[in-house]
């Protein structure tokens, strides 16, 4: 099929993305090439988390994230902020500052409202908080959760709202795919959450599916329906796919690769709450999940090493123009 899938994705209203690195950005020409040509979003891979941000208490330092903003903006594409509060990607004076709630929710505060201000009317919408609850569907011990308590969500949620009022605001999570204890206990705190008028327009469900090859499709569209009847735009934001799910042959491990990777996106375009399919990466070359224990080997991106497309890539094209949403 020659469109890309850019185009595609802009003629049937789908935003298709990636997350996207600063190394590769300014190292390699295939890659920026790739990005600018097949994505009308895109997600920084790390440029914007805590940890890079504001690796000083009140110094900022915004190079890398303001390097991909430039690369968006002169792209025409948009821009997914990820993250306002997490667990991970703390820096070390956050970590061990031994911080009072009160100072720590000043040093929240400060950053969310720094961070969301440099970048109004740039960002389309924010992962306000990341990973938030446990698999068991407690809230996750965190030093926020910790030390703020569970009131941290909604005061990151009111402090980007106050930031900047028209980018999107989300939550965003992984193993959330299936009706589990997991995705129920977030579907009832963002129902109380709306309730209060906590300023919440998203739910970002990763899919990173790298060791649990059992997501139920029906069930993703049932966390679709459920979370799109509480007014939310349910999208995919992180979504990577492990060729070690099946045995056999790579031929094999690659076509249900590809079958996941097709249901997940079909789900999405049955779901008009569904309006973006965000990558967490597009070539085998720069993934994170090398990084992981047990999948050094691993090809989990719809472009290989060399930047040649797998047959998902045109299966999604296929996807996109039969599924209007
Ligand atoms: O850039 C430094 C480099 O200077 C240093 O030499 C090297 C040594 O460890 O570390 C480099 O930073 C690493 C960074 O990735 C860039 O490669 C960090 O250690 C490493 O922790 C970081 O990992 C990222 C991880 O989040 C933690 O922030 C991954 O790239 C990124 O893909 C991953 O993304 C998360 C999402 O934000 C949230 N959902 C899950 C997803 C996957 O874990």
């Amino acid at each position: 099929m020659k469109q890309t899938l850019r185009n595609l994705a802009e003629q049937n209203q789908l935003y298709m993305g990636t997350c996207v690195s600063y190394d590769p950005l300014v190292q390699d020409t295939f890659y920026r090439e790739i990005l600018a040509r097949e994505f009308n979003i895109l997600t920084p891979e790390n440029a914007m988390k805590f940890q890079w941000t504001e690796p000083e208490q009140n110094k900022f330092n915004f190079k890398e994230a303001d390097k991909l903003v430039e690369f968006a903006v002169q792209n025409k594409m948009k821009i997914r902020g990820h993250t306002l509060v997490w667990h991970q990607a703390v820096p070390p004076w956050v970590k061990n500052g031994k911080f009072t709630k009160k100072e720590l929710m000043e040093i929240l505060h400060n950053h969310i409202r720094k961070l969301v201000q440099h970048y109004k009317g740039r960002i389309y919408c924010w992962d306000v908080v990341n990973e938030a609850f446990e698999t068991d569907g407690s809230f996750r011990h965190s030093l926020w959760y910790d030390t703020i308590g569970p009131d941290y969500i909604e005061m990151a949620f009111q402090w980007a709202h106050e930031a900047d009022p028209d980018a999107l605001l989300f939550y965003n999570d992984y193993d959330t795919e299936n009706l589990n204890p997991k995705s129920d206990a977030i579907y009832s705190y963002l129902k109380k959450l709306k309730e209060k008028d906590i300023p919440i327009d998203g739910i970002g469900f990763q899919c990173h599916i790298l060791d649990n090859p059992d997501i139920r499709l029906n069930e993703l569209d049932a966390n679709f329906k459920r979370f799109a009847g509480l007014g939310f735009q349910t999208d995919i934001t992180e979504i990577d796919v492990s060729i070690q799910l099946s045995e056999g042959t790579l031929e094999k491990k690659i076509k249900k690769q590809s079958e996941l990777y097709a249901g997940i996106l079909k789900v999405c375009r049955e779901n008009t709450s569904c309006k973006m399919f965000v990558l967490w990466g597009f070539t085998d070359k720069y993934t994170w999940v090398r990084y992981r224990k047990g999948h050094q080997d691993d090809l989990p991106c719809i472009f290989d090493e060399q930047y040649q497309p797998k047959p998902i890539f045109n299966e999604l094209k296929k996807i996109i123009i039969k599924n209007p949403p």
